[in-house]
């Protein structure tokens, strides 16, 4: 894999993102994945030393195997049961059922998608976006959710970067967390993670 040198607050190329996340196009438990397995290290580290999380809601369900992740992180750590959306009807892996993994086909801005995120943020949370416009999804949910939340923006640098949340990241005074795995090689997992601090 060629190595390439990705500035965390810039932007890259369609032909960098390319070479970067050749590693990404795997699966887990035979679902594709649109991620690098890292990520996963990542988010394990993030929910260790982050106690006061308490659940995870995921904007893009996709195939499914990152909500299957993230679905076991919910279930063995007692959290609420993972809330993922996606606007497409999914055939839907058969694990959601046994993580009691809530999938809603809907679109996260309309109303009632609204209402239910709301609904779930009685505690702080794990908000990870991931669907089809990531920079209003960042701009949209991170003043809804509450102080010791962690927002996280997937495909980072590429679909978005620091120009697009600069005004929320100071506005909330939103604290960078494990910045040095957001661009790195091996595994490029080009996702940035964000702490609510107040
Ligand atoms: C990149 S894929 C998600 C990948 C998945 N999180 C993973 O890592 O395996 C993006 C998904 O977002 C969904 N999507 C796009 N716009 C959306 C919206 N407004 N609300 C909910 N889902 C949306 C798309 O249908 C697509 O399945």
């Amino acid at each position: 894999m060629k190595e390439i040198k990705i500035n965390p607050y810039g932007t890259i190329s369609r032909t960098e993102f390319y070479d970067a996340t050749i590693g990404w196009r795997k699966s887990f438990v035979g679902y594709g994945q649109a991620h690098a397995f890292a990520m996963y290290d990542t988010i394990d580290k993030i929910l260790d030393e982050n106690k006061q999380i308490k659940g995870i809601i995921e904007i893009g369900t996709g195939s499914g195997s990152l909500s299957i992740f993230l679905g076991l992180e919910c279930y063995e750590r007692a959290f609420q049961p993972l809330l993922t959306f996606d606007i497409e009807k999914r055939i839907l892996p058969l694990l959601f059922e046994l993580l009691d993994i809530q999938f809603i086909n809907q679109d996260c801005f309309s109303k009632e998608s609204i209402k239910i995120i709301k609904s779930y943020l009685n505690s702080p949370i794990l908000f990870i976006c991931d669907g089809g416009n990531k920079k209003k999804e960042f701009n949209t949910f991170a003043p809804m959710l509450s102080k010791g939340s962690i927002i996280v923006a997937h495909d980072w640098t590429y679909e978005i970067c620091y120009d697009d949340i600069k005004d929320t990241v100071k506005k909330l005074e939103l604290e960078p967390i494990k910045e040095e795995e957001w661009c790195e090689s091996p595994d490029y997992i080009l996702t940035s993670f964000w702490k609510i601090t107040k």
